[in-house]
């Protein structure tokens, strides 16, 4: 394919801007599932892997240095099995369990609630605690609750007391089920609305400390769900959790929808495509299939619109990200990938377009943090490498808690097969220290983009950049190279006197702090 330069236009208006964007979007998911829990984050206390109270060190460094906001647990499919009693007390009586999700393998519950408020303590970052609809009584939540929040005596609290923890845990996020739709019971969305009235009653708030609930929401397009989720359960909830993952299968089909120049994904077969080896068109469905995150977003919206025009309830994403076939010869149920600037260019994508509608969008948790899915981590025994995706976490992590700042596009489209998508991903934000900060993914692996961008009402004065790109889409870090696509600087932008101007390469996402 031949190359040429593009253009673009953006114009920000940085004296505007009234939403903030949750550093909440910039959440993790971590399962357990494979190898995430166990040997990506926990190995115990008593292994040669440098750690505190089992957790590892290293990944305590990294997660940190991201700033991980937000940690969604135990699951995924797995909440649903999961009962809380068989994670706490001496880790030598606690009861051994099938993880019949995930690879059937036994599951010795060392890892559970006391550790999983240690790993939130040591990362700094928000616990988000998922609880069992789909197998589990509603005893057995509003227990767990009180476990975990109530500060007098009872018989829950004084549990946790002798379990060595004095003081509550006081935690916030709660999700009342994972995926009720499917792996979570398989229920019709008015059952489970009434299911979530009744198990949301008994999530009780202690002292100060008030529950953020978050119940099931659709998956993808599943627009009824949304629709009787917010009738009849809207008022007692906080959060609505949309579940959406960037896949293709066997017989995905990209094509325009009668009502306009969007992206509608068909398909049912089982998914074949590796993390890896693809092609250019497999690279552009990819993009698109992160662009019709755009669509999904502005639909549920416009339902929750109707029952909740003020946006009490936030519409968070509490699962996303790619999905590809597992690494040749690892468990089939373990879900383990690998990492390429196609899942890097695809996050800011997705990172862009949360940001975009941060007045609903208060929380997203990619799937999920190490060695499962789109991770931001990988690790075999005692090493660990950062993957493309872990790059894009840590570029834009100055949106975190920014003020959203309205921006206009002009570029040329990104075209394949009689599909498009828009040449390039923006967002924007004033940060804390006034600065502009603008996140900008080119998803043509051919073309370059020439930019230009007028920031208004402002005169920069200097401007600091950073980029993430490779030569080939299929790049990735492995053990033997693991920085072969990391963040470098972008010294390429240029305060001329009709505007910032920089040429953005193509697959790449740049990063600019302006300073004005
Ligand atoms: O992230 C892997 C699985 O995907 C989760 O357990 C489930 O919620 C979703 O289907």
């Amino acid at each position: 394919m031949s190359s040429k330069v593009k253009t673009a236009k953006i114009t920000v208006s940085a004296d505007l801007g009234t939403h903030v964007i949750n550093r909440n979007i910039y959440g993790h998911f971590a399962e357990h599932l494979g190898r995430c829990i166990y040997e990506g984050i926990f190995v115990g206390k008593n292994s040669p892997i440098p750690n505190k109270k089992g957790i590892r060190t290293d990944i305590v460094d990294a997660l940190r240095k991201i700033k991980i906001p937000v940690l969604r647990w135990p699951g995924g499919c797995f909440a649903d099995e999961y009962h809380w009693k068989d994670g706490i007390g001496p880790a030598e009586n606690r009861k051994k369990m099938i993880n019949t999700h995930w690879g059937g393998v036994v599951e010795d519950n060392s890892f559970g609630t006391h550790e999983f408020f240690k790993l939130c303590e040591l990362l700094e970052c928000e616990p988000y605690v998922c609880g069992n609809v789909g197998s589990g009584s509603v005893q057995e939540m509003s227990e767990w609750i009180e476990y975990m929040n109530f500060g007098g005596e009872s018989p829950m609290a004084n549990l946790r007391r002798e379990n060595g923890s004095e003081n509550p845990f006081n935690l916030k996020y709660f999700g009342v089920g994972n995926e009720n739709w499917g792996c979570g019971g398989n229920m019709r969305a008015e059952k489970y609305a009434d299911l979530y009235r009744q198990y949301a009653t008994y999530c009780r708030n202690y002292g100060d400390n008030t529950l953020y609930r978050i119940a099931c929401g659709p998956n993808d397009d599943n627009y009824h769900w949304t629709k009787v989720m917010m009738r009849e359960a809207g008022h007692m909830m906080e959060g609505l959790a949309l579940h959406y993952y960037t896949r293709l299968n066997g017989s995905t089909i990209l094509s325009k929808n009668p009502d306009g120049n969007q992206i509608r994904i068909r398909g049912e077969k089982p998914f074949a495509s590796s993390a890896i080896e693809f092609d250019a068109q497999e690279w552009f469905d990819i993009m698109a299939c992160a662009w019709h995150t755009d669509e999904l977003v502005r639909k549920h919206s416009t339902i929750m619109d109707e029952y909740d025009p003020h946006k009490k309830v936030a519409l968070i994403i509490d699962e996303w990200g790619t999905w590809f076939d597992v690494e040749p010869g690892t468990n089939p149920g373990f879900l383990y990938q690998q990492n390429t600037m196609r899942d890097a260019v695809s996050a800011a994508i997705s990172l862009n377009i949360f940001n975009n509608h941060a007045d609903r969008v208060r929380m997203a948790n990619i799937a999920q943090t190490i060695n499962v899915l789109q991770a931001v981590i990988l690790t075999e025994g005692e090493k660990m490498i950062l993957t493309p995706t872990y790059h894009i976490f840590d570029q834009f992590s100055p949106h975190q808690d920014a003020a959203l700042l309205p921006i206009s596009l002009e570029a040329q489209e990104y075209s394949r097969g009689g599909i498009s998508i828009p040449g390039l991903s923006v967002s924007a934000s004033k940060t804390k220290a006034r600065d502009v900060f603008l996140t900008i993914a080119n998803p043509d692996p051919d073309n370059a983009v020439e930019l230009s961008m007028d920031i208004r009402p402002c005169v920069a004065k200097s401007i600091e950049g950073s980029i993430i790109t490779s030569s080939k889409m299929q790049d990735h870090n492995t053990f033997e190279e693991p920085d072969k696509v990391r963040l470098s600087n972008f010294n390429a932008a240029k305060i001329t006197e009709s505007g910032i101007k920089a040429q953005i390469p193509a697959m790449s996402v740049i990063a600019l702090k302006i300073v004005a």
